[in-house]
């Protein structure tokens, strides 16, 4: 397939649905490329968004106020609403050094690995109970019957909120990524905006409650939360205030929630369409950790995200300029052909399996990689178990959602027949 990069456009329709042609044209031609008027470059090749990661000095994630300057009367309207909430402050993934390592050992602390590997059994429970709620009608609509439902609700029982608001919470976390990489009205970011408030008085409420009674959760954690005095690394050793425990439990929503039901939704479109591959892990279940990885992979959830450049310099001869804002593309990293061989091919058994920027790398790697393994980890062991045949019927029209940033399909129709039913 020829395709014609100078006049790339990121929401094309067209772009949207399919951007691996481009990105491989980009990667072989020009790596660090300016999309032509928007005055952003991307980044496509593995070694240069390595590079990248691996020098946040340069490459800031500060790039919260780096969006597209607003006309005066729409900052006030935006401001208003702001007004209403608690002050909106940047952490971990809008952070730099040294704020950013002050969140990350205040956060690491609450969301510990220990922490995450208890909660295996609930996503185990969460995930049954909804394979059980549609097992017998033979197809479903994967996405909202499985891929949003598991990690709302893990993150829900993470956070401790209770079932009756579970339908609330899952309306904040659209609302959080209402803006990112989309192509959404003014008016509907500041409906969302409004959500965001709304979530944002429930869970400091939640948090104050936990100041005379501390549960064991989430929440108490971060509150409780300290530096170690002798941390050379942390000069400011202040606890979490109220804006910025808001702002990190937002992120955990906003970082979590749609990755998650993205490589999901992508894992069982695979596997459907590579019966071999689905065949192997019904046989053989050590192999759902190996196919867990190939499909963040292929199907990188987060395509990709933004740094802004803080001193003139130059990546892969490419010469940048402070002030200059890019998108480091996880997803074209991950299809490198001088990483991987064969990269359009899902290949769960290649040797460089882990070797992919799914989850970024560096000071930001995700803070949730360990989680949504755990639910990739568990939906397949549960899947591949239940079901015996999993099929793509005709009615599915692969559409992905419109946005660069974070990728996915908007619905998918699965026929299956359970484990056990002779097809
Ligand atoms: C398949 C699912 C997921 C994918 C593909 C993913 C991807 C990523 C990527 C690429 C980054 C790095 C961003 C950068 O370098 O600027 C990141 C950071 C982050 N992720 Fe995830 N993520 C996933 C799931 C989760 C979950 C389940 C949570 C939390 C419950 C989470 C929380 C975070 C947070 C808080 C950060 C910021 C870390 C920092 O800046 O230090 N993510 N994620």
């Amino acid at each position: 397939m020829s395709v014609d990069i100078s006049k790339f456009n990121p929401f094309d329709p067209a772009t949207m649905q399919c951007p691996f042609p481009h990105y491989a044209k980009m990667r072989e031609d020009a790596p660090v490329m300016e999309i032509p008027g928007m005055g952003i470059k991307l980044v496509t090749r593995h070694d240069l968004v390595m590079q990248a990661l691996r020098d946040p000095q340069t490459y800031s994630s500060q790039f919260g106020s780096s969006g597209m300057p607003l006309p005066a009367e729409i900052r006030k309207r935006f401001e208003e609403v702001y007004a209403e909430g608690f002050p909106r402050v940047s952490t971990m993934l809008t952070a730099d050094q040294p704020d950013h390592t002050r969140y990350r050992r205040l956060v690491s602390r609450a969301f510990h690995p220990k922490v995450v590997a208890e909660l295996e059994p609930t996503v185990r429970e969460i995930t049954v109970r909804l394979i059980e709620s549609w097992i017998d009608e033979g197809q479903i609509e994967f996405v909202t019957e499985f891929g949003v439902p598991l990690p709302v609700r893990v993150i829900a029982k993470a956070l401790n909120v209770p079932d009756d608001r579970l339908d609330d919470f899952k309306r904040w976390s659209d609302d959080s990524i209402a803006g990112i990489g989309t192509n959404i009205s003014i008016d509907e970011r500041i409906q969302a905006e409004y959500g965001v408030n709304e979530f944002q008085h429930y869970f400091a409420e939640q948090i104050n409650k936990r100041r005379t009674e501390p549960q064991n959760d989430i929440l108490t954690n971060l509150l409780n939360a300290t530096i170690e005095d002798d941390d050379p690394e942390v000069s400011d050793k202040r606890q979490l205030d109220m804006p910025e425990m808001l702002s990190i439990i937002q992120q955990l929503l906003v970082a979590g929630n749609e990755t998650t039901t993205k490589m999901l939704t992508e894992m069982i479109r695979l596997l459907a369409e590579n019966p071999d591959q689905w065949r192997k892990v019904k046989e053989d279940p050590s192999r759902v950790e190996r196919i867990v990885e190939e499909t963040l992979r292929m199907s990188t959830p987060t395509q990709g995200m933004w740094r802004m450049v803080t001193a003139d310099t130059e990546l892969g001869g490419y010469p940048l300029k402070k002030g200059d804002r890019l998108i480091i593309v996880f997803s074209s990293a991950n299809r490198d052909e001088n990483l991987f061989s064969d990269p359009d091919v899902f290949d769960p058994d290649r040797d460089n399996l882990r070797d992919h920027l799914a989850f970024g790398k560096g000071i930001h790697f995700c803070l949730g990689a360990q989680l949504s393994r755990l639910e990739g980890k568990v939906a397949l062991e549960e899947l591949s178990k239940r079901l015996d045949t999993i099929t793509l019927p005709d009615s599915n029209k692969y559409e992905y959602f419109p946005s660069f940033m974070l990728r996915g399909l908007t619905s998918l129709d699965l026929e299956f027949t359970p484990a056990g039913v002779k097809a």
